[in-house]
């Protein structure tokens, strides 16, 4: 059996255009989505992504501004910043870029974000609403993964899903949005003793440990559906997931790529989220 390859990137690029004709409709109204980015410090990888954010942004014709702090910033100073933004009716998205040098703590930084302009979803209030099921900002690359789970056909409804890895970006909120459509969930992590027992278990199989290599052949069963979130960078220039693609292609029914995948998924939902406050977001 030759497995079904969901390409991220080709959704990818149909939001994008259909978010475009979204902020040209909101610019008709005097309404410019507009994305702050803080980025604190000089950390390679969080720079390289704050600059695809922002050109994904000029893409579709959403406002951005990149404000660069220094590391050595106190907590209290980059609390004002976000309190001027909190305050600025022309901006519609906030995000901080993680993570952050030690001294800040995360945590208050995060909580002090105005929910309704929490654009990566990881305000408590929005973790909480999303829980209980009521409209919320839902954190990226989980919305990614199940506007690609539902682009492909896929019905959560009654399938057991089973979501490897823990994080609050990725796995617990994931393993939400796949309960929320009616999946049964079950979560596993690096202290789970029969992974692969389980695994094999799944109908759906959301992988987002950030190790590659967690899942191969003898992990799965015959024609599973598996979203692949990792994204590590080998010293070649590689860029492989967390499944052993080539070892398991055979035995799946549907699967994500690496690179092409969840990743463009990711950056979308971002504009998607700011598009959605633009657009008078409120609870
Ligand atoms: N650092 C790595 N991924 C993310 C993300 O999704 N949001 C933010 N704010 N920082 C990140």
């Amino acid at each position: 059996m030759s497995a079904e390859i969901m390409y991220g990137d080709v959704l990818a690029n149909k939001l994008r255009d259909e978010l475009k004709i979204e902020v040209q409709q909101l610019k008709r109204q005097n309404i410019v989505p507009k994305l702050t980015v803080l980025i604190i410090g000089n950390n390679p990888a969080s720079k390289t992504y704050v600059r695809m954010k922002q050109k994904a942004c000029e893409k579709v014709g959403i406002s951005s501004q990149v404000i660069e702090l220094d590391q050595e910033i106190s907590e209290e100073e980059l609390l004002l910043h976000i309190n001027e933004l909190n305050n600025d009716s022309s901006v519609h998205g906030i995000l901080v870029q993680l993570p952050l040098p030690d001294h800040i703590n995360e945590k208050r930084i995060l909580e002090y974000i105005e929910p309704t302009k929490d654009v990566d979803g990881f305000h408590p209030i929005n973790i909480g609403r999303m829980q209980i099921g009521q409209d919320a900002l839902v954190p990226c690359t989980p919305l990614g993964i199940m506007k690609l789970l539902e682009y492909y056909g896929i019905n959560p409804t009654g399938k057991h899903a089973v979501v490897v890895g823990r994080s609050n970006i990725v796995g617990k909120p994931v393993g939400q949005l796949l309960l929320n459509g009616n999946a049964t969930v079950t979560y596993c992590h690096s202290k789970t003793s029969n992974l692969s027992e389980i695994t094999n278990k799944a109908d759906i199989l959301i992988v987002a440990t950030g190790k590659a290599n967690t899942i191969g052949e003898s992990d799965l069963k015959e024609g599973a559906i598996v979203v692949d979130v990792g994204n590590t960078f080998l010293d070649d220039g590689r860029v492989v997931g967390d499944v052993d693609f080539e070892s398991v292609k055979n035995k799946v029914s549907k699967i994500t790529p690496v690179p092409k995948g969840v990743g463009p998924m990711t950056i979308t939902m971002l504009l998607h989220n700011t598009v959605k406050v633009a657009k008078t977001f409120k609870y």
